[in-house]
């Protein structure tokens, strides 16, 4: 199984990147790098680094890192980079910020200093890009703008805040991935349609961040990305302090992020919060668990988030399902309406890990590599049967098996 999971990042490599995916996704996906540099890293931590180099070197002006650069064309894939309109090679929006983390990591692994420092300028900006233009209003609350943004794409908490989007384009011919993914586990075409529309929207505005952010059909607080950055500065933070550099504004902006995560607290658990409408989402999903891996839950919240865990893996033979399998609206097989994904899994263990529960994390770790060794690298898993799904040889897969 090693040798296998180090032959499917190989074959997805690209020199300096690597693909996701080799039909489904041919180009470099911001979030699914950091993590398949965590599977290089035990291998070949050179190429580790140059991932996450590859990464931020297509950063913004503004300090945004883009969800999808673009390095090499290919048709394979919709929307591509004349559909974004950017004038980058790279799409218009970003994904969750795991890189600090992922970074942090690698020098605790290999000890290289040089590497990382040079990378905390980058990385910095980035984190200061999602406070001031994702929330220039100064809530402590960061918005996404697209549900692509939050790395979830099709999750329920995305349905209320985007019934809101009016569909006003058809792209259903234009999708490529129902020529490489059965349809029943992708989104809809509906939900293309809207996806799209944001992105117009959007284009039609420049990509002017903060006023796409004042001007858009869609702003969540997405509870997954909230997490993330607050982990992701937590991380940076301890990184400035390890090199003697100032800290105290990466700790002004965790204390921001912090003060901020009750409000994403409703009805016995942490939740997406439509910013436009101030409702929070129907749906528990696997991000709600992320405050642990944020170390943002106090001890009731704690407690309860063990007791709605036990509640959930009592519906389903594999945790963590994507979405509680007793909402209206789980799905097993399609996509983040209900599988398991692994790195989630990662994220979340190591949260219940941190916050005292040796042994629920030990069971999403035992159940991640069952569920790898069972199916292959696949890009999810059905959380009732065990069934691989989406696309196969999957890097990030591959290297949370490398790297649980
Ligand atoms: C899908 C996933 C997203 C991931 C991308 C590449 O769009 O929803 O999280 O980054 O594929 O793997």
């Amino acid at each position: 199984m090693i040798a296998a999971a180090q032959a499917v990042i190989r074959a997805n490599d690209r020199g300096t990147y690597s693909v996701p995916s080799p039909r489904l996704y041919p180009f470099q996906w911001n979030w699914d790098s950091p993590f398949t540099a965590l599977g290089w890293a035990t291998f070949d931590t050179d190429r580790a680094w140059t991932e996450i180099e590859t990464l931020l070197s297509a950063q913004w002006p503004d300090g945004m890192v883009p969800q999808i650069v673009f390095h090499a064309d290919d048709d394979g894939y919709y929307p591509n980079r004349a559909a974004w309109r950017t004038g980058r090679r790279s799409s218009g929006i970003s994904q969750p910020p795991v890189a600090a983390s992922a970074v942090r990591e690698l020098l605790d692994r290999t000890g290289d200093d040089a590497r990382a420092r040079v990378l905390l300028p980058r990385l910095e900006a980035w984190h200061r890009w999602w406070h001031a233009s994702r929330d220039p209003d100064g809530t402590g609350l960061v918005a996404i703008l697209h549900p692509w943004e939050s790395g979830r794409d099709n999750n329920p908490d995305w349905d209320a805040p985007l019934a809101a989007v009016t569909p006003r384009v058809d792209v259903s011919a234009l999708r490529r991935d129902l020529g490489h993914v059965d349809a029943a586990m992708r989104p809809s075409h509906d939900e293309y349609n809207r996806y799209m529309t944001l992105v117009e929207d959007a284009a039609a505005l420049g990509w002017q961040a903060q006023a796409v952010t004042r001007a858009s059909a869609f702003r969540v607080c997405d509870v997954g990305v909230q997490s993330i950055l607050l982990r992701a500065e937590r991380d940076l933070s301890a990184m400035q302090a390890r090199f003697g550099l100032p800290a105290a504004e990466t700790q002004a902006r965790v204390a921001r992020l912090s003060a901020a995560m009750p409000r994403l607290w409703h009805d016995g658990a942490f939740r997406s919060l439509d910013l436009r409408t101030a409702r929070p989402s129907d749906a528990i999903t696997s991000a709600g668990f992320l405050p642990l891996y944020a170390g943002a839950a106090d001890a009731a919240q704690v407690a309860a988030l063990a007791a709605q865990f036990a509640r959930i893996a009592g519906l389903c033979r594999f945790v963590l399902p994507s979405t509680d399998p007793a909402h209206p609206r789980f799905d097993a097989r399609r996509y983040w309406r209900g599988p398991v994904w692994a790195v989630v899994n990662r994220m979340v263990a190591r949260g219940f890990a941190e916050a005292g529960h040796a042994a629920i994390a030990a069971r999403i770790r035992a159940d991640t590599q069952a569920l790898i060794a069972g199916a292959g690298f696949m890009e999810y898993f059905d959380p009732l049967t065990g069934q691989g799904l989406g696309g196969p040889d999957f890097s990030w897969t591959a290297a949370v098996f490398l790297s649980p």
